[in-house]
């Protein structure tokens, strides 16, 4: 067919409608369609009775790496197989959208590069990527020291008075504590606003939990009765979200403005040689508004912080707090773990270089990221019909998709996938560096720890999409190294200082989730001051 029309919309739509004949062709000719797929029949309780997750590996077992999740008239195509999410996120990344996912998002982030459509993330993905250069991650770490020096002087005070009475431990919900402190570091990292939210509270905390908090109501609320015109000033819980968003957005407007008014034009290359030992703000704004200058759309901008914000927060403390409560059921792995601790960094606080010596925290951090991904699903729309590969389990045709095509990625699947892991649901972080291969699996490559030289994280490169715990492809985390970092740092200060024990039975902390897996009522651990250490 040729094209005849100068219209390049005109052109786009002819290469769609194209793009699509030949897709539903090749389609058909694999003569397997969504209709053979095996289904999976949810109940509704089901969204309800436990998080999602457990159920959609329950049927994964059952169905088969990628099935069909039928819920009354609603449906998900859920994919557990490596293969599969490889094409998804990597190979035709950009025939899938984020779907339900941007529907939730988008009032809180705007056009922030989660939700974003294609054109603004093509733009602003190239902007934000660079700003998380070397020498900026090295001056996060002095960051994420000093503020996890914070917590810890805040918990030695909090024992200190326990002494006092004879007690030689203090009680703390550990899960509350790391996303104050996860929350200070993003705000400083991000845009050089020091929440202090370790030792304070403030309207502007108050405001980033409660959006937060209705963000984790929306992502397992299905129907987003939120669009519904006037429903936001009409329903008590929408208002309140207004109210909370305008808290952030006002303190994010000044922190723009200020950032625009202390403006020192350079080009980028100088600004990633900055010498970043010296500077008083080192943040991700700085950058951004050096970079591009006055120019930058506030409105952008905004959503942009905002993103990162509420992207790097609750993630980086569910790390924490998962990495804690897999160490605390282990004594011989916690044991490890210290004097590791002890070796490389004594009395001293971690730094950018010693983190590279600290391998056992750095693969407990990857290792609890492998058994509680953050967020356990990924979601993606296909915009286009498509044929998904084969996978394992004799799959070897895959099966074709239409447009509008929901989807999960289940991470927590493909994490605990018996085909790929040994032990799957043990917590080894040993694992990480021995090599696996599995010839059975067709397409996959598996384990070579060698296959990324100069990374200090295992990552999906390495495990050739098995272990996905930033997603892959054009649409990764931007802040992957920030928050393995932040959490190798935060993670080896506290241990260096305190034994850390559940206070009750690991079976007592029970998980829920929405955008992040966590507990329902906080995770309450006992510490006591580690006795060499004065
Ligand atoms: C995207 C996980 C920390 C900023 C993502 C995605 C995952 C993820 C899985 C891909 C989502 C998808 O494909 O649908 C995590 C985890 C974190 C973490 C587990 C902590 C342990 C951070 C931090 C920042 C950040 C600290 C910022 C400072 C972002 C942004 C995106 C993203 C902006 C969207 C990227 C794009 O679409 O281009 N994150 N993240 N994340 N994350 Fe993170």
């Amino acid at each position: 067919i040729r094209c005849r029309s100068n219209s390049t919309d005109e052109v786009k739509t002819k290469r769609n409608l194209l793009d699509n004949a030949s897709n539903l062709l090749t389609n058909l000719l694999s003569g397997r369609s969504l209709g053979s797929m095996p289904i999976a029949e949810g109940a509704v309780t089901d969204l309800f009775d436990r998080p999602l997750f457990f159920s959609l590996y329950d049927w994964f077992l059952e169905h088969g790496a990628v099935y069909k999740l039928a819920f009354g008239p609603k449906a998900f195509v859920v994919v557990s197989d490596p293969v599969v999410a490889r094409h998804i996120l990597r190979e035709n990344a950009f025939l899938f959208d984020k779907g339900v996912l941007a529907d939730i998002l988008e009032p809180i982030m705007g056009k922030g590069l989660i939700p974003a459509d294609l054109d603004t993330w093509k733009l602003r993905r190239r902007v934000i990527a660079p700003g998380f250069h070397a020498l900026y991650l090295e001056a996060m770490v002095r960051i994420f020291s000093s503020c996890s020096e914070r917590t810890i002087l805040k918990f030695e005070k909090l024992l200190e008075r326990e002494n006092l009475q004879g007690e030689k431990t203090t009680e703390l919900d550990l899960e509350a504590e790391f996303s104050s402190l996860a929350l200070d570091i993003i705000g400083l990292g991000v845009f050089n606003y020091d929440f202090g939210s370790v030792t304070k509270e403030s309207p502007v905390i108050k405001a980033v939990y409660g959006t937060l908090f209705e963000a984790e109501h929306r992502s397992t609320f299905y129907i987003p009765y939120w669009k519904i015109p006037f429903m936001r000033w009409v329903v008590p819980r929408q208002r309140k979200f207004q109210n909370d968003l305008k808290v952030i957005n006002d303190c994010l407007d000044g922190l723009i403005r200020n950032a625009k008014e202390t403006r020192q034009e350079t080009d980028v290359e100088k600004l990633q040689q900055r010498d970043y030992s010296n500077l008083k703000d080192a943040s991700l704004l700085r950058f951004l508004v050096d970079m591009r200058g006055a120019d930058v759309d506030d409105h952008q901008l905004r959503d942009d912080l905002m993103t990162m914000l509420i992207a790097g927060h609750e993630t980086t403390a569910a790390v924490l707090t998962w990495a804690v409560f897999l160490l605390a059921q282990s004594p011989s792995k916690m044991k490890k773990a210290q004097k590791e601790i002890d070796s490389v960094l004594g009395q001293d606080e971690p730094s950018f270089e010693s983190i590279k010596k600290l391998e056992y925290i750095r693969l407990t951090v990857v290792e609890a990221l492998r058994l509680y991904p953050q967020p356990p699903l990924l979601i993606r729309r296909s915009l286009k019909s498509d044929t998904l590969p084969g996978g394992y389990n004799g799959d070897k045709n895959g099966y074709a998709i239409p447009p509008g095509t929901d989807i999960f990625i289940s991470v927590y699947n493909l994490h605990r996938s018996p085909y790929f892991w040994d032990h799957p649901n043990e917590f080894e972080p040993e694992r990480f560096l021995v090599e696996k291969k599995n010839e059975e699996v067709e397409g996959w490559d598996g384990f070579d720890p060698s296959r990324s030289p100069g990374a200090l994280y295992p990552n999906e490169i390495i495990s050739d999409f098995a272990f996905l715990p930033f997603g892959g492809g054009p649409r990764k985390c931007v802040g992957d190294q920030f928050a393995l970092m932040e959490s190798t740092v935060a993670l080896a200060m506290l241990l260096q200082k305190f034994d850390v024990e559940l206070k009750g039975s690991p079976e007592s902390v029970e998980l829920v989730t929405g955008a992040t897996i966590h507990t329902k009522n906080g995770m309450w651990c006992k510490l006591r001051k580690r006795s060499h250490v004065h």
